[in-house]
């Protein structure tokens, strides 16, 4: 062979794969010049798949978060929780949390939005739909706030047919993050540390969460219709204004004699801590050191050039890597193992106060069916508000055991000294009331829990599958007619509960 001809065999091998990283690189550049690009999507666009046409990867990773699918009853779990919120619709079903892909189908079918058979029939105010959809921002905008907030859950069935999607958290026309619940900036401003004005973008990795994971209640506000009638909103509200602690927000709602409902069994007048994640998160060294939600649940990854957000929002632990490893060094055993010591400690405490807490119900109803006066069972009735708002405040934001660990085991250690304190008072009554050796029936298994309470389970069931077949179906099939529901949000989605379906 010739030697110009060897030179020209080895330029060719040498040129090609740089021409091939070359093109390649330009076709990263190309993709992600376009996710730096401001595409056409309508203003609250609710179709998620309608933004993914621009944000493919971003889309793509948030559609895996169908995923994460798998049923916990959390009643079965520990059913002391039934007789803890007799009365209450967390008592007929709860389940932990799974993925986001499943937030409005888990809405529609758990057995406290009850079995509405029209636009008008309860149980629950429109105010359940508020952190399951896009469709919320949509129809705020398109009805206002307060109309938005009124009348019964059913009323919007037809027009909520997304779950999360890309408009909860963005602006459709620069892409940047937003906050599409203007209760979230409400409650910031009136706490006051840090107003919503001044968040920086790290905190809105952060604010864009808290829209749906943290404490709220719903408050009644009267207003004026567009006919003159006077109309009563039951409206997304934060506690907030004196803090954030479990402590704070307590005094918040004795201060406004707040009740959210009335304990079937022991009457006192009680408060359902909802999810509390952002309050808790930010007392902890993680949220203490600026990290954000983002950090940690949707992690930066990287594709061949290309660099974008995970949207597959879970536990952080599928992804070691690219979360605690960012940071830290160790292993990824190690990590997983922290993170299992502390859930188990929250348990162990956790368990010890729901124990304390369902007995101290099951004796104040004792001593009240054997006569014991308002009066005489006052003092024990907030001991029981009071325990059970910590015990709530401290678990069910599911994560706090880890973004707040001495937080989370300080509040649950004052909620079993509250709900002892109260067990001491009620014994006195109890002995005045020539029952001095009452013991609480069992209440060990879900079934056994439910007869203690009174709970019609298979009744509610029964009325829960007719919704399922029927109006459920029927909401759907609206919003296809409106242009507004997105297949592709449904997709694959398989009929999973912790009741029997038929
Ligand atoms: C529009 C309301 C909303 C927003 C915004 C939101 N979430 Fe959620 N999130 C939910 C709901 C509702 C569920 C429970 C879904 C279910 O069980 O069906 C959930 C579940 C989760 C879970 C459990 C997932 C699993 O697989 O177990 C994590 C973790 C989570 N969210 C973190 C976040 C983080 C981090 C952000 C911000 C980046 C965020 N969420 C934003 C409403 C929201
Ligand atoms: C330093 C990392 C980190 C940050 C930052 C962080 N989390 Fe978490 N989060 C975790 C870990 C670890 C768990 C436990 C996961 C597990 O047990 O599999 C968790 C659990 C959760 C859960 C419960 C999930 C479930 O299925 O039980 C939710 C919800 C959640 N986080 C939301 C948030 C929100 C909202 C923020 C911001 C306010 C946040 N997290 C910030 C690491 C983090
Ligand atoms: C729960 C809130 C939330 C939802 C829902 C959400 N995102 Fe994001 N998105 C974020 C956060 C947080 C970031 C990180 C922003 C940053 O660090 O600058 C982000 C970043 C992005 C970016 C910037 C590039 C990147 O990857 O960091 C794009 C593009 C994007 N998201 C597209 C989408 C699309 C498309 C959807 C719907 C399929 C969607 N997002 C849904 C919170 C959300
Ligand atoms: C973006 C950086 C970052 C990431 C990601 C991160 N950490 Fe941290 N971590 C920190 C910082 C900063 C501190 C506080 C250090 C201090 O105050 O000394 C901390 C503290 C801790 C602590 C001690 C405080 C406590 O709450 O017990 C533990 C344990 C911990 N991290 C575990 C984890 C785990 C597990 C993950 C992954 C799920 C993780 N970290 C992800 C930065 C990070």
């Amino acid at each position: 062979m010739k030697r110009s001809t060897i030179v020209t065999i080895l330029c060719v091998i040498v040129m090609v794969p740089m021409l091939l990283l070359a093109v390649s690189i330009k076709e990263n550049k190309a993709e992600q010049a376009q996710i730096n690009a401001t595409p056409q999507i309508k203003k609250f666009e609710p179709r998620a798949s309608e933004w993914g046409k621009y944000y493919p990867r971003q889309y793509d990773s948030y559609m895996q978060t169908r995923k994460s699918d798998d049923i916990k009853d959390v009643l079965k779990e520990n059913p002391a929780q039934i007789v803890m919120w007799a009365g209450y619709g967390f008592s007929k079903d709860y389940n932990a949390p799974r993925g986001h892909y499943y937030m409005l189908e888990d809405n529609l079918n758990t057995l406290r939005t009850g079995a509405p058979f029209d636009e008008k029939s309860g149980p629950m105010p429109t105010a359940c739909w508020t952190c399951k959809s896009p469709d919320v921002p949509r129809l705020i905008d398109k009805m206002g706030e307060n109309d938005y907030f009124t009348g019964k859950w059913a009323r919007h069935g037809g027009e909520i047919v997304n779950g999360i999607g890309c408009a909860d958290c963005h602006n459709n026309e620069t892409m940047k993050l937003t906050v599409t619940r203007d209760y979230l900036k409400r409650a910031l401003d009136a706490e006051g540390s840090m107003p919503f004005a001044d968040a920086t973008h790290q905190e809105m990795r952060s604010l864009v969460c808290a829209q749906c994971h943290s404490e709220y209640y719903f408050k009644k506000t009267p207003w004026t219709d567009a006919n003159g009638q006077e109309q009563t909103a039951a409206v997304v509200t934060f506690p907030w204004n004196n803090g954030f602690s479990a402590e704070d927000i307590e005094k918040y709602y004795d201060e406004r004699s707040f009740v959210d409902w009335t304990h079937k069994v022991s009457k006192t007048p009680m408060l359902k801590a909802q999810h509390p994640g952002y309050e808790t998160f930010i007392t902890g060294a993680h949220g203490k050191a600026g990290l954000a939600c983002a950090d940690c649940h949707m992690p930066y990854v990287r594709e061949g050039g290309v660099k974008y957000s995970n949207h597959n929002v879970g536990s952080p632990l599928k992804d070691i890597a690219n979360t605690c490893l960012n940071c830290h060094s160790g292993t990824e055993a190690e990590f997983k193992k922290t993170v299992e010591d502390k859930l188990a400690r929250k348990d162990e405490l956790h368990k010890k106060a729901t124990q304390v807490i369902a007995k101290a119900h099951l004796e104040a109803g004792k001593a009240l069916e054997l006569g014991a006066t308002d009066e005489e069972m006052k003092a024990a009735q907030t001991d029981i508000r009071h325990a059970q708002w910590r015990w709530d405040y401290s678990i069910a934001a599911h994560g706090s055991f880890f973004h707040a660990p001495e937080e989370t085991l300080r509040v649950l250690g004052s909620a079993i000294e509250k709900g002892q304190e109260a067990r001491i008072k009620l014994r006195t009554l109890l002995a005045k009331y020539g029952a001095a050796d009452f013991e609480a029936p069992d209440f060990s298994t879900k079934e056994k829990a439910q007869a203690v309470i009174g709970l019609p389970f298979d009744k509610l069931v029964d009325e829960k599958n007719q919704f399922l077949k029927g109006l459920k179906q029927e909401w759907f099939q609206e919003g296809q007619e409106r242009g507004i529901f997105d297949a592709k949000s449904r997709e694959g989605m398989v009929l999973k509960t912790s009741y029997p379906t038929k």
